[in-house]
């Protein structure tokens, strides 16, 4: 009998990622991969450690599986991702949750089903976090999520250290991967089938390839210009791109790659010049907004997202304004809103001023009605116009109503049917909601 698992992922296309490589290394090795996590033998949950919720999640998982553990030993628990880089973590899950199997980290997922084969060789438990990345292990296989379109590592870790943040510790230092790699693995996707990609990075700005054979290095512009050779590739994305270094060649990309959507994802994080600088972001409002200007200016229509954070150390009413104003004046497509979660070992958790609950979820309040109204009225100046939507596949609640995404990366629903997933269709739009475009195809 072929053992069975499944993989329950937390947190962001990072970890989406690393879980499609962990299943494609998995299948390749005579593992069965499951949809429910019931039916499993194998358990494994990848964990995100952005913000406490986050974290919260992971252990009420765990006590979810404590219970079959006990019922049945011969079930196997891994554990992985950004939690597993923290020792505080680890000595928590030693101690309350000493039935775990397998624990590793970011820097290792390779390592899987070496430590998977010696739990079931009955070798004992099996810890293995390194602390930093080591060389980047190249042509791990992948079992992807959705069959047009793929994500695609182009670097690893982060440098930024925002003050707020707990990236820079769980993902280690920035590693850029060879561009010939990065268009190989393309190459190799869309012979399989992809039409589209999501280039992948903390800060995609920072890419910095050295070229083979040579002394050479390839910056985030170059490589773009290089994708968008690959003939049977259509689409090409990135996220997520940092403001304090966004070059204009990226922005000239937009205009000269035609493979290159136009839509951008430019988290900005807050609008207070000072509440910038004490996270440590490397811009101010007013760059930002120039660079939003720029790229307005450049690449008409162009559809822009941001992350927002609500109630960092110190934030007051006046600082909030100023995100609530800059929001007016970019006027974002849509808008990934968080309350400021403290995160153990950052420079922000030692702040002063730290903002009361209440008050952060007063602001949180305000500021998701705002996004939410220019979303609406963004999403419903779509009514009327034709747009090339590639079709995901079939809704989960209503099997003959498909979705998909705009070049813009606006998610479209409309009567389908299963012969349109994976291609390009025009579809004619009939109504703009908050998160949505309703449409009909051509
Ligand atoms: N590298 C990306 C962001 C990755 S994390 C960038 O710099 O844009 C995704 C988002 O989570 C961040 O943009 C930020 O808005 C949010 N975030 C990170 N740490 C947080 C914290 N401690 N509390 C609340 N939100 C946080
Ligand atoms: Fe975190 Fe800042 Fe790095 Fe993004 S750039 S991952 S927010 S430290
Ligand atoms: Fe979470 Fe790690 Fe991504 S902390 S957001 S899974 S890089």
């Amino acid at each position: 009998m072929r053992k069975t698992f499944n993989i329950t992922t937390f947190g962001c296309q990072m970890n989406e990622h690393d879980s499609e490589i962990m299943a494609g290394m998995l299948i390749e090795e005579g593992y069965e991969q499951v949809d429910n996590r019931k039916d499993a033998d194998i358990a494994i949950i990848n964990t995100c450690s952005i913000r406490d919720n986050a974290d919260k999640r992971f252990f009420g998982t765990l006590g979810q599986l404590k219970r079959r553990k006990k019922e049945n030993p011969e079930f196997t628990v891994c554990v992985c991702g950004c939690m597993m880089q923290q020792q505080h973590v680890i000595d928590t899950i030693k101690a309350k949750y000493p039935w775990v199997d397998v624990i590793f980290g970011t820097h290792n997922i390779h390592k899987l089903p070496e430590l998977l084969a010696d739990v079931i060789a009955r070798k004992g438990k099996q810890i293995d976090v390194w602390p930093e990345g080591g060389e980047i292990v190249e042509g791990l296989p992948c079992e992807r999520l959705y069959k047009s379109k793929a994500l695609v590592n182009i670097m690893f870790g982060c440098n930024n250290f925002c003050t707020y943040c707990i990236v820079p510790y769980t993902r280690g230092r920035e590693r850029s991967r060879r561009p010939e790699e990065i268009v190989a693995e393309v190459k190799n996707l869309v012979a399989d089938g992809v039409r589209e990609i999501m280039l992948l990075g903390q800060n995609v700005n920072s890419y910095k390839g050295e070229k083979k054979d040579s002394d050479e290095i390839c910056d985030f512009a170059e490589l773009i210009y290089m994708l968008n050779e690959i003939e049977g590739l259509e689409r090409i994305r990135f996220m997520t791109s940092h403001p304090k270094d966004l070059s204009d060649r990226l922005i000239q990309a937009f205009v000269d790659c035609d493979k290159l959507c136009k839509n951008i994802h430019l988290p900005v994080q807050a609008g207070s010049s000072r509440i910038l600088k004490a996270m440590n972001r490397h811009y101010d409002r007013e760059k930002y907004l120039k660079l939003v200007e720029r790229l307005k200016a450049a690449v008409p229509g162009i559809t822009m997202s941001t992350d927002i954070i609500v109630g960092f150390p110190g934030e007051t009413e006046e600082d909030f304004e100023e995100t609530l104003d800059l929001i007016r004046q970019v006027e974002y497509d849509s808008a990934f809103t968080f309350l400021y979660s403290i995160r153990k070992g950052t420079p922000a958790e030692k702040m002063e001023n730290q903002i009361p609950e209440e008050v952060k979820h007063q602001r949180f309040d305000r500021l998701v009605e705002l996004v939410n109204s220019i979303s609406a009225k963004k999403n419903a100046a779509y009514v009327g116009r034709i747009e090339k939507v590639l079709v995901e596949g079939a809704s989960k609640t209503n099997s003959r109503t498909y979705t998909g995404r705009t070049d813009g990366f606006k998610l479209v629903n409309f009567k389908g049917t299963p012969d349109m997933v994976g291609k390009i269709v025009d579809v004619k739009i009939t109504e703009g909601k908050t998160f949505s475009l309703e449409g009909e195809v051509l």
